[in-house]
């Protein structure tokens, strides 16, 4: 047994809560058993932090995975964009040609890096090189190919790449009336809830009085919400100027503040470490949806035109394939669904609301949240689709490239919020030593 391991299983056994100080109450409550699963928090960290996460890291750096079409473009269907007010600073000013920094264009020039401090931390970089274009472009030609009976949507025609590496998910700024009304809209007007209860969260008793599929769904996107908050509080602006031309970079790291506040019981109500236990079923989720689909996706091809590295994919996703199959105490999605005719329309309106919430993202007015919002809600939406799917072990069963692409970067991005959780655990662990 590792170390880390040893200092984990200390740390979760509840009976030290009860002398330890509030601080460390984000963890106190984060042991036992993960609600509607058969396997406990210990046990996927551990099989997570040694097993999953390496393997991930070194997957999603592969060309296939890095690259991923998304149509940043498209209007929101649901309310007037006014994503531009909502950048600090901006509606007052917008940065205008002469003012984007020196760092972000790459030449010569004066900056007034101040009023657009949002601007840059939200800037994506599209940089992609000219050979890798023509190489993008017989993927796609490969993919197409493959594609026939596939409706294509012809707004896609605005998709472009990008390149993920290059745009880290990371903190952006982005808050205020705009970002709380995203998730207001997925609490309030596309999840399932109590009638009569109205505030954003449902809090965790009352869950239990909702049936199965309808617990399943809020924790999923409730663990989604955790994730994506765990990687801005672990990937946080640290220097207090914001980026400048002395700092073009900036300095990035966890911020334990961010993470307290985000998730202590003393700040959430009692509910931050529910929120963290429903981030370990979405991962079970996934997890169970990789593990349905192994079969499928060992034979895929993982084209890139480059014949060792597509080989190497193709490997390294056997593996990965592999250790998730492994796993004993998977997600059982058997019970979901089943018979009667409400349960019919159960599934129709399970899949209405999830797909409005792929559309919601169209309204994120922050282009790099939406990059990993789009993602990720892309890659929760196939591994639905694989659990649910009726014809996954029949012929006509297909992934498109980009489904496979957003199912793992965003178990990826689960799996890192999972591994980080251990650096906020050691971080308040020193914390109290103090
Ligand atoms: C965008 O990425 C490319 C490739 O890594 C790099 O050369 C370029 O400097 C980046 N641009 C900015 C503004 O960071
Ligand atoms: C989709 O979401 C919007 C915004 O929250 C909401 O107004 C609308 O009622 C939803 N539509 C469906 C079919 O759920």
């Amino acid at each position: 047994m590792s170390p880390t391991f040893l200092v984990l299983l200390v740390l979760c056994t509840p009976s030290l809560c009860y002398f330890d100080p509030p601080k460390d109450s984000c963890f106190c409550q984060l042991s036992g058993n993960i609600d509607e699963c058969s396997c406990n928090i210990n046990t996927v960290d551990h099989f997570n932090n040694i097993k999953v996460y390496p393997r991930l890291r070194s997957l999603l750096r592969k060309d296939y995975f890095r690259f991923f079409k998304v149509n940043l473009k498209r209007e929101c269907p649901f309310w007037h964009d006014d994503s531009k007010c909502a950048m600090k600073y901006c509606h007052v000013l917008p940065c205008g040609e002469g003012e984007v920094p020196q760092g972000i264009k790459g030449e010569g020039g004066r900056s007034d890096e101040a009023k657009c401090e949002d601007k840059q931390l939200d800037y994506l970089n599209t940089t992609i090189s000219e050979k890798m274009r023509e190489d993008l472009v017989m993927w796609t030609a490969y993919d197409d190919a493959l594609d026939d009976f596939c409706v294509k949507d012809d707004k896609d025609e605005e998709a472009e790449y990008v390149d993920l590496l290059l745009n880290p998910e990371r903190y952006t700024g982005y808050k205020g009336t705009s970002a709380n009304r995203i998730w207001n809209s997925i609490y309030l007007e596309n999840c399932f809830r109590p009638k009569t209860f109205y505030s954003l969260y449902i809090p965790s008793h009352m869950l239990s009085n909702m049936c199965l599929e309808e617990r399943v769904y809020y924790r999923a996107i409730s663990g989604l919400h955790s994730s994506i908050n765990i990687h801005l509080c672990a990937n946080y602006l640290l220097s207090n100027s914001g980026l400048s031309l002395a700092n073009p970079k900036g300095e990035w790291g966890p911020n334990l503040k961010e993470f307290q506040r985000r998730f202590s019981p003393e700040t959430t109500n009692g509910e931050g470490p529910h929120w963290l236990r429903n981030l370990y079923f979405v991962y079970l989720l996934e997890l169970r949806a990789l593990a349905k689909a192994a079969k499928y996706l060992e034979h895929e091809k993982y084209y890139t035109g480059d014949e060792m590295e597509d080989f190497d994919t193709q490997m390294a996703v056997k593996d990965l394939l592999n250790v998730a199959q492994q796993f004993s105490g998977h997600f059982d999605e058997s019970s979901m669904f089943t018979g009667s005719a409400q349960a019919k329309r159960l599934k129709t309106e399970f899949k209405e609301h999830f797909r409005n919430v792929t559309r919601i993202m169209d309204c994120v007015g922050c282009d790099k949240c939406k990059l990993w919002g789009k993602l990720q809600t892309r890659g929760l939406g196939t591994a639905l689709k694989i659990l649910f799917s009726q014809n996954l072990n029949h012929k006509l069963f297909r992934l498109q490239r980009e489904e496979i692409v957003a199912l793992f970067n965003a178990f990826g991005r689960l799996s890192t919020s999972i591994y980080k959780l251990d650096d906020f655990r050691q971080m308040l662990r020193g914390h109290d030593e103090l």
